[in-house]
């Protein structure tokens, strides 16, 4: 592996590890801390609640994409095994 592609693994590991911490911290704050239903008037915790949902929905998209590079990163890795195992020719 040379070093340029070994440290585009790394990097890429480590930022899928970071979307993954966002997507549980802000998917667990809003399943399982902040208040549901609306109660009418303006609370900070709604305005909270729709924050994380789109902090969680784009870092499902980042993270989605990272894995589909490491993936890519890993392609001919992937295809020998597959060849392996007789699901590829
Ligand atoms: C690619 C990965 C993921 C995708 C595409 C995704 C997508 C979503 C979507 C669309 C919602 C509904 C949001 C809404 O109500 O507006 C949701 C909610 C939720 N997600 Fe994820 N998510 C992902 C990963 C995760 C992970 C890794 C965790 C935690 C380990 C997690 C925990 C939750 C929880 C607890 C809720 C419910 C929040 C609530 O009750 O309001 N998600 N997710």
């Amino acid at each position: 592996m040379t070093t340029h592609r070994s440290t585009k693994l790394w990097a890429v590991n480590v930022l899928t590890f970071v979307f993954l911490c966002i997507l549980s911290v802000t998917g667990l704050m809003n399943w399982l801390l902040l208040p549901r239903g609306y109660r009418g008037g303006e609370s900070v915790w709604l305005f909270l609640r729709h924050i994380l949902q789109d902090l969680h929905q784009w870092s499902a998209i980042a993270f989605l994409v990272l894995v589909a590079i490491h993936m890519a990163l890993h392609w001919s890795y992937i295809q020998s095994n597959l060849r392996r195992h007789g699901l590829l020719k």
